[in-house]
């Protein structure tokens, strides 16, 4: 077992998000909470920082912050590489491979067989399954994998599969290149499709990977519907990758709605294959995505390891303007490691005003102010020149990013590329909440408690020392409560 995480020091070693020790990781997988444990699986390659043999790495966490890292949990096979997949707790043991006593997790994944795309064959994408009966500590693999074959799809992949409430049964959600395909199960081995959506919904840039579907309260109604997820590379809003969602309704079989483009769930560039959890201890709906983009993710500027995950989300429903938007938050227990550290009541600035605020904890902070929405600049800057911008056009109703001078941004021209933007159309005219994680690689940007949002990764040559409000407006802007914290190093 790996144990000594001491050395999470290196540069751009985040602080408080998980990247593995060592080595290339890619897509969350396998999310499910089991006995007080939060396991995460991901895309692995042990030999190198760079995309390789697909393995399943793990890590374990009780408050999806303080990750403890495990050794491999599953390695290629006759079958292929192992690719994006979800794991269940097989509680009434449908499966056979435990008991009711003792249920089993059970893995579910996709195989990559090399041999037959270089043999130049289509269908060398199939469906496996593992099982553990020790917490996830071990896994087997099932016998008679694959569980489904190919049915000649290039790219056929990703099964999120879940309890499905209405019938009874196991779901499972799997894409096929430019759609979903719903099949279902009694007991995990045998699977029967029973829909397709999506070939002319949402958007087609690139190939459809990793779907979740799930139900959701709206905030304060007893109204319910069912989110969507799929992420698709590329044609992201922003570049290369990105994640989509429909709102729509599912009747146990198939999923329907009237939503014709594309809502995204993050604007930034590095969000893309999330997920959500498996039976969390209070239903919530708890997303983790990955903290990189296919644009660039081989050419990042770190030297041990290879990306993290963005900070654990909760997902949620609010109807505004009678429109379904799903936000995303981050989890409340990420409040017990900040240490609540500088409030500076009310700012305000005259028109075309700017103030400096020292950022006493650098690149492990969090920053949070209220503001009116009023045209303004807020950009983080070090002593070595690097500054990253982020605009506010109430105008035009557009948050710009731009990370062009942010620091090391040349190893790959798709890292800058231009501005990045986000359209902000509902945002609240008046007072609302801005919210910045900023860790030693990342920046997280939440607006109005997760309607608006944007992930991205930054690499300055040091810390970023100061942040700069300035008013970009002909009136008076009001910052309220802003707050600097530092946020605590989990790794200790
Ligand atoms: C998404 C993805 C998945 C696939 C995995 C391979 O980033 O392409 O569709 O299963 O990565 O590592």
């Amino acid at each position: 077992e790996v144990e000594d995480v001491s050395y999470y020091t290196e540069p751009y070693r985040p602080q408080f998000h998980f990247s593995p020790q060592e080595m290339w990781m890619n897509d969350p997988n396998g999310l499910v909470y089991h006995k007080g444990i939060y396991h995460l699986f991901y895309q692995y390659y042990p030999e190198d920082i760079v995309w390789g043999p697909m393995h399943w790495g793990h890590a374990t966490s009780e408050d999806l912050l303080h990750w403890k890292q495990k050794p491999i949990a599953l390695f290629p096979d006759e079958h292929g590489y192992i690719f994006s997949g979800s794991a269940v707790v097989d509680k009434n043991n449908t499966s056979g491979f435990g008991s009711e006593v003792e249920p089993p997790l059970v893995a579910i994944y996709t195989y990559h067989n090399m041999e037959g795309e270089k043999a130049g064959k289509e269908n060398y994408q199939t469906q496996g399954i593992a099982y553990s009966l020790d917490n996830g500590e071990s896994w087997t693999k099932y016998a008679d994998n694959p569980v489904i074959g190919n049915e000649g799809f290039k790219d056929f992949r990703d099964p999120k599969v879940f309890w499905n409430n209405i019938k009874n049964i196991w779901t499972m959600l799997l894409v096929a290149g430019d759609h979903l395909q719903i099949w279902n199960s009694s007991n995990l081995k045998k699977w029967e499709k029973v829909s397709e959506f999506g070939k002319d919904k949402g958007a087609h840039g690139g190939v459809w990977e990793c779907p979740d579907l799930f139900q959701l309260q709206e905030a304060g109604s007893d109204e319910e519907k069912w989110v969507l997820l799929i992420s698709i590379n590329p044609g992201a809003p922003n570049g290369g990758s990105g994640t989509q969602y429909f709102i729509g309704d599912f009747d146990g079989t198939t999923f329907t709605t009237d939503q014709e483009g594309a809502k995204w769930i993050d604007l930034g560039r590095d969000n893309y294959a999330g997920v959500t959890y498996n039976n969390t201890p209070n239903n919530e709906r708890i997303f983790i995505g990955w903290m990189s983009n296919w644009n660039y993710a081989r050419d990042t500027p770190t030297e041990v390891w290879r990306s993290a995950m963005t900070i654990p989300r909760n997902l949620s429903l609010k109807k505004i303007n009678g429109e379904f938007e799903l936000y995303n938050y981050p989890v409340p227990q990420l409040d017990n490691i900040i240490e609540h550290a500088y409030e500076e009541p009310l700012l305000e600035l005259k028109a075309l005003q700017k103030t400096q605020i020292p950022l006493k904890y650098g690149n492990q902070s969090e920053i949070i102010f209220n503001l009116n929405g009023q045209n303004s600049k807020w950009y983080f800057s070090n002593t070595e020149g690097d500054s990253l911008m982020i605009q506010l056009d109430n105008r035009e109703k557009i948050v710009w990013f731009d990370r062009s001078k942010s620091g090391k941004v040349d190893f790959k021209k798709e890292f800058v590329n231009g501005k990045q933007q986000m359209p902000i159309p509902n945002l609240p005219d008046g007072e609302f909440e801005v919210r910045i994680l900023l860790d030693q690689s990342s920046l997280e940007l939440f607006l109005n408690q997760g309607q608006y949002v944007m992930t991205n990764q930054v690499f300055p040559n040091t810390d970023y020392t100061e942040l700069t409000l300035e008013n970009l407006s002909d009136t008076e802007m009001k910052i309220d409560s802003l707050s600097e914290s530092k946020v605590m190093r989990v790794w200790d």
